[in-house]
């Protein structure tokens, strides 16, 4: 028997988006699925119960009817008290939970029998990217930011020459340089602002930078990164140099965007009431922090506050102000997950906790709190800031970076005897190998360590820290074959045994050719990406 799929109309008060769209409907009906969806449940994201009709999907009259029917439940919102009654035993539920803010929901959900998955536990890794419904929020949170800043704000964004007389362009600061923050960036820059950003991970200054922003330093030397691709808390001593830098920007600038955050912790105060104050009249903050305490003292999360002459927006709804965007973007990231889900395409769940994503997504299956998930297995801590051991090796050291492989570090007996081995095979390699040998060997035993604490020391800035990691050894490869391939003018002054031959010269022109791919593959990867959050 196959599942029906259920799309309820959201019932939080100003809630527009929908879960289901009816291109999506289509393809759930290729996984084997049956799709209903309430009435009326897209209308405010212009969504008629006609198109979800003609896409094959079935027309319910009421909530109740619907929750009655669904085997499983696609939300947008996590459900109220009302709609967790509402919910068949058994059933599976798929919406945003937060589980971490909203334990009596977890146990409500619990009682049902119910399988849950919290759409805001999606482990960031890259084989879940495309299924990472708060980033996709996120991106359209920070775009609609800026387009709130600009409809409050009273003057263009661009800078302009006209006959009436000249218009300065805005200047936007935007803090937090993460998703949202990335979003706006382009919204803003795209606009014709004159954007700065900062961010206390050091790696994403290339980033801003690429989008057209400058970056804004904190002179103050220490690594932002912390687990899981997020910032972490910094020092006191960094936190005042921070402050003297919003200080300043908060007195030039027009507009703020803050996005600052780091996940489980209340927002950090970042803008003070003396910094806003000191903004000019008319000036816009977009408190994107809101809903979790936000970054500015003086925002009343929902709400435009005007406090010291400055426009204080907590919106906590950014995504659901463009509503079709957003339920596109959400019934997406719902279709990718159901294809993880249903693998047969047989029109049934399968909710396999042996997979690292399902896992981490699950927090109730069969009536039993899975929340939290065990740690996740890859640290994200940047190569520079970890001593180089060799479990540094499989670290995926990203976010929205990528899930190539996971490593436990290798226990001390385990290095011990790696050690102890070694020792064994250099001791015998000194006793017989003839003179010459030794003396490559020294030098190729030396390279490789010296290689190895060059390429793990690079500070990622590419897209990714593997990226990087890969392009590190490459400059280190290219760096070899260029001298290999030196002219002969240079390979004169090189002692007598370190001048190539022809066939080592041809050799190396090959490893340039190769390397290079791999270089300019790298950048260009990340142009692309980066080229994601541009218009
Ligand atoms: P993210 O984790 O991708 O980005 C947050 C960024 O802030 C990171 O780059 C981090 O390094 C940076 N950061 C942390 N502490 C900092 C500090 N003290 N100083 C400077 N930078 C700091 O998160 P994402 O997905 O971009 O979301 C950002 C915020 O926007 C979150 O609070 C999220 O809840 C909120 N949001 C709000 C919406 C709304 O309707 N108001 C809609 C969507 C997201």
């Amino acid at each position: 028997m196959t599942q029906l799929i259920g799309i309820p109309k959201e019932s939080f008060p100003g809630e527009k988006r929908v879960a289901t769209v009816p291109d999506v409907v289509q393809k759930l009906a290729k996984l084997g699925f049956s799709v209903a969806v309430q009435a009326g449940a897209g209308e405010a994201a212009s969504i008629g119960d006609d198109a979800y009709r003609a896409a094959g999907a079935t027309i319910v009259p009421d909530a109740p009817t619907l929750w009655s029917r669904a085997d499983i439940v696609f939300k947008v919102r996590a459900p109220s008290r009302e709609e967790v009654n509402l919910l068949r035993e058994g059933a599976t539920l798929v919406s945003f939970i937060w589980p971490a803010q909203n334990p009596e929901l977890l146990q409500a959900l619990a009682a049902r029998k119910a399988t849950v998955l919290a759409m805001d536990s999606v482990p960031r890794i890259s084989r879940a990217q495309k299924l990472d419904a708060l980033s996709s929020m996120a991106n359209i949170g920070g775009y609609r930011a800026v387009i709130e800043a600009a409809h409050e704000f009273g003057r263009f964004f661009t800078g302009q020459i006209t006959a009436a007389g000249k218009v300065p362009p805005a200047k936007v600061f935007v803090i937090g340089a993460g998703v949202a923050g990335l979003a706006a960036i382009g919204a803003a820059s795209g606009l014709g602002a004159i954007v700065r950003a900062n961010d206390t991970r050091a790696e994403v200054g290339d980033q801003i930078k690429s989008l057209g922003a400058e970056f804004v330093p904190v002179d103050y030397v220490e690594e932002g990164s912390g687990t899981g691709g997020y910032a972490k808390v910094m020092s006191e001593g960094f936190q005042k140099a921070q402050r003297e830098v919003f200080a300043k920007q908060a007195r030039d600038v027009d507009i703020i965007i803050t996005t600052a955050l780091i996940p489980g912790k209340p927002a950090p105060k970042l803008i003070t009431a003396e910094m806003v104050q000191s903004m000019k009249p008319g000036s816009v903050i977009v408190d994107m922090a809101a809903e979790q305490g936000g970054n500015c003292e003086l925002t009343e999360p929902g709400k435009v506050a005007v406090k010291h002459g400055v426009i204080i927006i907590g919106y906590t709804d950014l995504p659901s102000r463009l509503p079709t965007q957003a339920s596109n973007l959400y019934a997406t990231n719902l279709f990718r997950l159901s294809e993880e889900l249903c693998k047969a395409k047989d029109g049934r769940f399968d909710v396999n906790m042996d997979d690292e994503v399902i896992r981490g997504t699950t927090v109730v299956k069969e009536g039993v709190v899975t929340w939290p998930p065990p740690a996740p297995k890859l640290s994200a801590a940047p190569a520079g800031a970890a001593p180089p051991k060799p479990a540094a090796k499989a670290a995926a050291p990203e976010k929205k970076g990528h899930g190539h492989g996971g490593g436990e570090p290798m226990s001390a007996a385990a290095t011990a005897a790696i050690f102890g081995v070694a020792a064994v095979l250099f001791a015998l390699i000194g006793a017989y190998a003839p003179m010459a040998f030794l003396g490559h060997f020294t030098v190729f035993v030396l390279a490789c360590f010296v290689g190895y604490m060059v390429v793990w020391n690079v500070t990622p800035s590419l897209h990714t820290p593997l990226m990087s990691v890969t392009n590190a050894i490459s400059s280190i490869i290219i760096i070899g074959a260029l001298v290999q391939i030196a002219p002969p003018a240079i390979a004169a002054v090189l002692p007598d045994g370190a001048r190539p031959d022809e066939v080592i010269r041809w050799l190396a022109v090959v490893g340039i050719a190769l390397t290079a791919v791999n270089m300019f593959g790298g950048f260009a990867v990340t142009r692309r990406m980066l080229s994601m959050f541009r218009k």
